[in-house]
């Protein structure tokens, strides 16, 4: 079926699966401030260190030699009659693929997106725009069939005015994925002038994307009473606030067990060595 598939059901005009972009603490009434993992990090070393190289940590990244994964080395594939090249220059990662009018250009990567078992890429095109790539390396071992190129649709052309295309509509990140993978993350889209001005405080999915903004609570005279440290914002995530991301449009996760996804941890979530 069409819209189901490895990756993604994208539902067309859904829109976004939280409206309001200011994340699992919507609503709170407080004028609380994020404050960044380098003010908690201090004091939650051990924490720190476990969600270091986490999943959360990789969900988005700048696209530089240590964060890109998939194979630049002048590759190509083709997808229904669309070859695509894969290159790198001088430490930057580019693309030579059919853009918004069809026709073949060159693009450099901005982000990554994801981590495993795929991971996509993110091309920032005019407007504030950034956009998926259709074309995603699989990151598994090459045993599990991974270590290659595929695309997300790989069973019919998806030409460049389809809104499955990786120019359209669905695979607009501001719009349909940033909310689940940063932190604090404002869309910011002006409408007269049909732009996005889109933000994060943190790239990733970081300590107060599930605890809340922290300039409340932050300070040791409130930390030191869970009771003072929760009035004043601080969040003890739940299973709720786990499904905020992980249950949802508009990508297909993974069924989520929450005694199954904390039993290494709460921080860690980390690709087995
Ligand atoms: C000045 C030191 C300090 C800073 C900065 C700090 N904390 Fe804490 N935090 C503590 C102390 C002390 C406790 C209570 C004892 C403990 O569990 O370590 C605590 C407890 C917590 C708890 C456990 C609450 C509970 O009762 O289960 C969480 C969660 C937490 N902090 C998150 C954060 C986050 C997120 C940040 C950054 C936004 C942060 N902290 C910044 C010192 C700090
Ligand atoms: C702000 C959105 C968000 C919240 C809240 C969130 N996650 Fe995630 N989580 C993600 C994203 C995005 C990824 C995938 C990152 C990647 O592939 O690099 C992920 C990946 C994971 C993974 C590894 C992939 C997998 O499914 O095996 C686990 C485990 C996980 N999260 C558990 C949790 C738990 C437990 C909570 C709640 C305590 C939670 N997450 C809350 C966004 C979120
Ligand atoms: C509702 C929150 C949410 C939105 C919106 C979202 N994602 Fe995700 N994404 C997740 C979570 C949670 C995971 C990790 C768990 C999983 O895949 O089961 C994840 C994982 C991923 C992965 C890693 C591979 C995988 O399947 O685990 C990629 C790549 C990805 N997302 C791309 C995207 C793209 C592209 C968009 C926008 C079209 C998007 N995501 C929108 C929550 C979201
Ligand atoms: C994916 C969501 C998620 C992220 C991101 C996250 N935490 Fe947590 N954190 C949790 C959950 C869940 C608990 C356990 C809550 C409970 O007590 O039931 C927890 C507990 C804690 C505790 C209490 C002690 C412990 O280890 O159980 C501290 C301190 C803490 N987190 C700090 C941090 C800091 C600092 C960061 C950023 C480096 C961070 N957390 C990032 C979900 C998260």
């Amino acid at each position: 079926m069409r819209y189901l598939t490895l990756l993604a059901v994208l539902l067309s005009g859904c829109g976004t699966p939280r409206p309001d972009a200011s994340g699992p603490v919507a609503g709170l009434e407080t004028a609380a401030q994020y404050v960044g993992r380098e003010t908690c990090g201090p004091c939650h070393v051990e924490q720190l260190r476990a969600w270091e190289g986490s999943d959360h940590d990789l969900a988005m990244q700048p696209a530089t030699e240590d964060t890109v994964l998939g194979d630049f080395e002048d590759v190509t594939y083709t997808h229904h009659g669309v070859t695509s090249s894969f290159y790198e220059r001088d430490g930057k990662f580019f693309v030579r693929t059919d853009g918004p009018g069809g026709e073949l250009r060159d693009y450099e990567v901005a982000y990554t997106f994801g981590v495993r078992p795929l991971q996509q890429y993110l091309i920032e095109l005019p407007g504030g725009r950034l956009q998926a790539l259709g074309l995603c390396w699989d990151t598994r071992p090459a045993e599990q069939g991974g270590q290659r190129w595929f695309h997300l649709y790989p069973d019919e052309p998806i030409p460049h005015d389809d809104p499955l295309h990786w120019t359209g509509r669905n695979q607009n990140w501001n719009y349909m994925c940033a909310e689940c993978h940063s932190t604090n993350l404002r869309k910011n889209y002006d409408l007269a002038q049909d732009r996005f001005d889109t933000t994060w405080s943190e790239i990733d999915v970081s300590c107060e994307a599930c605890h809340g903004p922290g300039s409340g609570y932050k300070a040791m005279d409130v930390m030191k009473s869970r009771e003072a440290s929760v009035a004043a914002g601080l969040i003890i995530p739940d299973e709720a606030l786990c499904k905020s991301c992980h249950v949802g449009a508009p990508h297909d996760q993974k069924p989520f067990d929450y005694a199954a996804a904390t039993a290494a941890g709460v921080h860690q979530h980390k690709p087995k060595p």
